[in-house]
Formats: structure tokens, C-alpha cells, sequence
């Protein structure tokens, strides 16, 4: 099987870059992570990466123009002969140029329903509105922050008692089992657009739309 080289593009604890990398680990994944990148020799994902086998390269951002920073980044791509870029918590933001350049085959994580919450704080922002639903997005990468074609999207309940920390925590779990599957489809040629959206055509792409409800609340939700 011909597997699809990607680099996962970091910038703090990388927890879904490990969740890609078990992944991908599985016979029968079609993708393979040969790269793993991050703008901040800092982040604790690298020391993850190298445990698990998988070259770590750093390009610092700080204090850099973009140009000289994305010129670094694609001489690495270029490098590793990458096909797809998967940002996992990839903290900087990219020019159009870079985006328009890698359109179609670079996704990002995102942890909220898209498009619902772009940006930062998305858990303490659900808690604030008030949302029953909340969740998490893999799409296709846009010019614009946390904008494009969604892959995948999986929803958890917003709990009464839930903090910042309890919600993330059950958001995380999902974008950990979401995050590998959308990267296969992609990675597996089973995306296509379709009138500007994207269409998933994998046996598994229920999978796209995933409301696990937990015990806790399904407890409370039955009639006593
Ligand atoms: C995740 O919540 C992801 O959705 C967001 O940044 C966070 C990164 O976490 N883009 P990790 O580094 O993968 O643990």
C-alpha cells in the first residue's frame, strides 16, 4: 500500500500528534507521519515524537518574519517529500500564500463545533453561552483562522456542573478519535469538494458525525 507522507505541525503538548502517530502505526493506516514540526523548541510534543520514533524538527517563529519562517517550513516539507500537513495545535497563524499553496491537503483540529467558536478559549466560551452541545472540528485549511471545508465533526454534551477543565477533557478524548479517522479518509483519496463543501466517501464516514453520550448524562436524563 502506497502510504501518504504527512508532517503534523506542533506547537505545545501534542496530544493529537501522538494520537496520529499511534494511528498510523496500525497496518492498514494509509497515511504515514515522517515529519513531526514545531515553531517552538519548547513544545513537550517533540520529546513525544522522539519517544515514539518519529524525526522532530524545530523552526522558531519568535521574532521572525513569516516569509523567512514559511520559506524554513516548506524547504522542510519539500525535504521530507510531505503530501499532507496536519496542524495539531499549531499555535502560529499562516499566510494565504502558504494555505493557498498546501489547499486541500492541509487539516487542522479545531476544539469546537465549527462554525460555532473560531479562535481561542472555545470550552470557557461554550460554558459562557450557555451551549448543551459542544465539540470539535478536523477541516480542511482556509485562508481564514479555523475556517474551510469540514471533514468531521464530533459533539459531547455540555454538562451542568461541567468547568473549563471537564469539558475540555471530554472534547479532547473525541478530537483524539476523530482527528486519525479524518486524516485517514483524507490521506485514503476520500475526500472530494463538492460545491465547495467537502464529501466523505468512506464506508466509515458516519463516523463524521459522532454524538458519544456518556453515562453521566444519559443517567440523568432517564426518567426516575
Ligand atoms: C487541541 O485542543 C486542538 O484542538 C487545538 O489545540 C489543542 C492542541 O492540543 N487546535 P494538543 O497539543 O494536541 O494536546
Amino acid at each position: 500500500m502506497n502510504r501518504a507522507r504527512v508532517a503534523v505541525l506542533i506547537s505545545g503538548r501534542g496530544s493529537n500528534m501522538v494520537a496520529l502517530l499511534e494511528a498510523a502505526a496500525r497496518p492498514g493506516y494509509p497515511a504515514e507521519i515522517v515529519l513531526v514540526l514545531s515553531n517552538r523548541a519548547a513544545a513537550a510534543g517533540l520529546r513525544h515524537a522522539a519517544a515514539l520514533g518519529v524525526p522532530g524538527a524545530v523552526v522558531e517563529s519568535r521574532g521572525r518574519d513569516r516569509a523567512g519562517f514559511e520559506a524554513e517550513l516548506s524547504a522542510l516539507l519539500a525535504l521530507h517529500r510531505v503530501e499532507i500537513v496536519a496542524l495539531a495545535g499549531f499555535m502560529r497563524v499562516l499566510t494565504e500564500g502558504f494555505v493557498r499553496a498546501w489547499e486541500g491537503r492541509m487539516v487542522n483540529i479545531h476544539p469546537s463545533l465549527l462554525p460555532s467558536f473560531p479562535g481561542l478559549d472555545t470550552h470557557a466560551r461554550a460554558l459562557a453561552g450557555g451551549v448543551r452541545l459542544h465539540g470539535c472540528t478536523v477541516h480542511l485549511v482556509s485562508p481564514g483562522v479555523d475556517e474551510g471545508p469540514i471533514l468531521a465533526q464530533a459533539a459531547v454534551p455540555v454538562l451542568a456542573a461541567d468547568t473549563e477543565a471537564t469539558l475540555g477533557a471530554r472534547v479532547l478524548a473525541e478530537e483524539h478519535r476523530l482527528y486519525p479517522a479524518a486524516l485517514a479518509w483524507l490521506a485514503a483519496g476520500r475526500v472530494r469538494m463538492e460545491a465547495g463543501r467537502a464529501v466523505v466517501d468512506a464506508a466509515d464516514a458516519a463516523g463524521a458525525l459522532a454524538n458519544p453520550l456518556p453515562e453521566i448524562a444519559r443517567l440523568s436524563t432517564q426518567p426516575s
